[in-house]
C-alpha cells in the first residue's frame, strides 16, 4: 500500500512541477518579489560564513543605524536616494540624523509610488 502511494506521488511530481511553473509564469511574470526571495537563502549562507569578518544585520534599519553611528555621526551631509519607492528608507534616514545641516533629496521614476505627495 505504501509502495503504491509512493509511486502515485512519483508520477504526480513532474505534472505538479509543470503545473506550478505554468501558474507562476502566468500570475507573476518577471516578478521582482520572487527574484528577491530566491536570493534570501544565498544571503543567509553568506552571513553564516562571514559573520566574523563583516558586520551583518537582520534588517536594513540596523544597517542604517550602524552606518550612521560609525561613519556619519559628526558630519553634515547630503543624502541622495535614487528610487525612493514609498519613502521608507529616506524617511528613516531623516529621522535618525540629528545634525540639522543634513539635506535629503529623493528621486522616484514612478508617480504611483509617492503617497499623496508625503515625501
Ligand atoms: C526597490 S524600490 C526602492 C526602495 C527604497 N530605496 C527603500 O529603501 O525603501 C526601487 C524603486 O526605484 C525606482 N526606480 C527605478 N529606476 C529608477 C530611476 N532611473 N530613477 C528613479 N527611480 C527609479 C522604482 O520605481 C522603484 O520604486
Amino acid at each position: 500500500m505504501v509502495v503504491q502511494r509512493r509511486s502515485e506521488y512519483a508520477r504526480m511530481v513532474p505534472w505538479l512541477r509543470a503545473w506550478g511553473k505554468k501558474i507562476l509564469s502566468r500570475t507573476s511574470p518577471d516578478s521582482e518579489h520572487f527574484r528577491y526571495l530566491s536570493h534570501v537563502p544565498q544571503l543567509a549562507t553568506w552571513k553564516r560564513y562571514h559573520r566574523e569578518e563583516y558586520p551583518t544585520f537582520d534588517s536594513r534599519y540596523e544597517l542604517y543605524d550602524y552606518v550612521s553611528r560609525t561613519f556619519l555621526a559628526e558630519i553634515a551631509n547630503y543624502y541622495l536616494e535614487f528610487g525612493v519607492f514609498n519613502g521608507d528608507s529616506i524617511r528613516y534616514w531623516s529621522e535618525i540624523q540629528t545634525h540639522t545641516d543634513w539635506r535629503f533629496v529623493g528621486f522616484e521614476l514612478s508617480r504611483a509610488c509617492l503617497r499623496n505627495g508625503e515625501i
